[in-house]
């Protein structure tokens, strides 16, 4: 009995202190060395096992079965310590992964168009609703119609008021290339088409209006806050019976007006020099309230089409009479947005063309 009370007393604290160990350990590598403290080949629950050996045969029943008991206990405590274990170690890997399932998913960005886009838009959507044609032509031009067709023949001094890139390519017609220096060209290649078009009205006395405007690109060798050797120009042209320099101020006024979205504005012609209007203005605009108030503002070339110009569009300057004007889209679409640099413009900085989406 004594020895049964000894016995049970020291299983208990054996039990008690592998639990312990157990505890203490906070990895699993830890636990496996303490384990081997008590159950391993010379372990604590082995070298008792081996102690049984001079017990009589009733008391290795006894003692046998409480060492047994002890040893399960051991055991239970140790597969709880190796479960605890890894619930933590799964825990923290869990935390470390963390999805905040929360979070807005990353959008995708929805673009916008450029400012320079913007303006083309808002002028072909203008003079549209003032009558006019949206034509359309070529940035590679030949010389003819980029220059002599508008009164600019090869050597004339007003050639260098537009230095350009020439194209090492000679076309069909013999004639050298150039990039375009301005949309006027097209002048000439749409009111031809348009008189080819309307050859019977014109052959029965007719006069066929020709109302257009033409944006593109327009290429010359500049380059400065102002200037880029790429720009964007828009040509108007309007031919007729008696299509007058009145007729333009209006036009453009309420061409201003609705492109600014204000009234407050007044325009005026400023005398100038083109080789294919006679006479020739410049079109200044000022606004009466806002940032740009009280500045004279140049915004367009334009002029009273020159006759030898009608007559190479193949039409009778004696019966059709008009104007033409030549503005810069870039110029309208800095005034309209408040860009002092038309630089930013072609800079690609997705910070500074994500305002005007
Ligand atoms: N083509 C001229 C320029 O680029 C502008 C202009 C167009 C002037 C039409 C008069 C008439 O400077």
């Amino acid at each position: 009995m004594i020895t049964d009370s000894l016995a049970s007393t020291d299983l208990a604290e054996l039990v008690r202190s592998a639990e312990a160990a157990f505890a203490r350990t906070d990895t699993p590598a830890d636990l496996e060395n303490a384990k081997a403290q008590f159950l391993g080949k010379s372990g604590r629950v082995t070298e008792l096992m081996k102690g049984m050996a001079q017990l009589s045969v009733d008391d290795k029943k006894t003692r046998g079965a409480a060492i047994n008991q002890a040893k399960q206990a051991i055991e239970a405590a140790l597969t709880a310590r190796r479960q605890a274990l890894a619930d933590a170690e799964l825990a923290r890997q869990l935390k470390a992964q963390a999805l905040d399932v929360t979070l807005p998913g990353r959008q995708r960005g929805t673009g916008g168009l450029h400012p320079v886009s913007l303006a083309w838009e808002r002028i072909e959507q203008i003079f549209g609703s003032m009558g006019f044609d949206v034509g359309d032509g070529p940035e590679v031009e030949n010389d003819w119609f980029n220059f002599t067709a508008l009164n600019n023949p090869p050597n004339h001094p007003a050639r260098s008021m537009q230095d350009t890139f020439y194209v090492d390519m000679q076309g069909e017609d013999g004639q050298p290339y150039c990039l375009r220096t301005h949309t006027s060209p097209m002048q000439i290649r749409y009111a031809t088409a348009h008189a080819r078009k309307h050859a019977a009205a014109l052959a029965a006395g007719e006069i066929p209006e020709v109302r257009v405007i033409v944006p593109g690109r327009t290429y010359r060798v500049d380059n400065d806050a102002t200037h880029s050797p790429m720009f964007h120009q828009v040509e108007g042209l309007w031919l007729g019976e008696n299509v007058s320099f009145k007729d333009l101020k209006v036009t453009y006024l309420n061409f201003c007006k609705a492109f600014f979205e204000t009234d407050d504005l007044i325009l005026r012609f400023r005398p100038s020099y083109f080789p294919f209007t006679e006479p020739s203005a410049e079109i200044d605009i000022q606004f009466r309230t806002g940032p740009l108030a009280g500045k004279w503002l140049e915004v367009s070339g334009s002029g009273q089409v020159h006759p030898q110009v009608v007559r190479n569009m193949g039409l009778d300057p004696e019966r059709f009479i008009g104007f033409a004007f030549g503005s810069g889209i870039d110029r309208l679409a800095m005034l309209r947005y408040g860009v002092n640099d038309l630089r930013q413009f072609f800079d690609g900085d997705i910070r500074f063309l994500s305002q005007f989406r």
